[in-house]
């Protein structure tokens, strides 16, 4: 079963927490945090103080995508506030290993994110460490950018390769995934769709936004109005 993970880069954070419920409600899997740090990518957003107000808002697990150059010392915060998993980027680490390492130990499950003009490959001999492998579709920074039409054979690639393996890492792809590319995602191999613009941004609120994107996948979206 393909998973959905709403990016909060795109909800309206003044209503955070009822954005979050929406998203639950209608079937939503997981909740997708963006954190940019003005170096690796030219924006800024958000840090552990929105995991935790998103923890207390709801049930979902979180995943934290750093955007960030050398995150390692800010990791241990973002695990504390809550975040069940921690992205951080193949162009962004240094020393990839001793991350991923630090990151388990911490007891979190590790991500490891390509950006579109990195070779997927540089991901093979990481795939057996890691819980999942994200592939960024749009350069990362913004929300609402469209899906570049290479990412479907990137994600065939590392499907091809993580089958191969065995291995159970997911393959995450994020960036202007929408009703529009949203089934072919999944049919190139991804395991779970991220979505901001899409969701948060959709006519009828995030929960339709959700149900939207399920039926396209071919899943039933969940119960409303609870
Ligand atoms: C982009 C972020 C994405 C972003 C996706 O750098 O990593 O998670 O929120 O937004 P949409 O779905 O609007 O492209
Ligand atoms: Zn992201």
């Amino acid at each position: 079963m393909t998973l959905l993970a709403p990016s909060i880069l795109a909800a309206d954070l003044s209503r955070l927490g009822a954005e979050l419920q929406d998203c639950e409600r209608a079937g939503a899997d997981r909740i997708h945090i963006d954190v940019m740090d003005n170096h690796f990518v030219p924006n800024l957003t958000m840090g552990p103080a929105t995991v935790d107000a998103c923890r207390r808002s709801t049930r979902l697990p979180l995943e934290v995508h750093l955007m960030v150059l050398e995150p390692d010392a800010i990791v241990p915060a973002f695990v504390e506030a809550g975040a069940e998993l921690v992205t951080v980027h193949v162009e962004a680490v240094r020393q990839l290993h001793r991350t991923v390492a630090a990151i388990h130990r911490l007891g979190a499950r590790v991500g490891v994110g390509i950006n579109p003009a990195t070779p997927v490959s540089l991901l093979d001999d990481l795939l057996p460490e890691i819980e999942l492998a994200l592939v960024m579709s749009v350069d990362p920074g913004f929300g609402g950018q469209t899906l570049l039409p290479h990412t479907y054979q990137r994600l065939r690639q590392l499907r091809g390769r993580i089958d191969a393996l065995g291995s159970r890492c997911e393959l995450e792809v994020d960036g202007g995934v929408d009703r529009d590319t949203a089934a072919a995602c999944v049919e190139a191999g991804a395991d779970v769709l991220v979505a901001g613009t899409a969701i948060f941004g959709a006519v009828g609120g995030a929960a339709g936004g959700v149900r939207c994107l399920l039926e396209r996948i071919g899943r039933e979206g969940g119960t409303t109005g609870q």
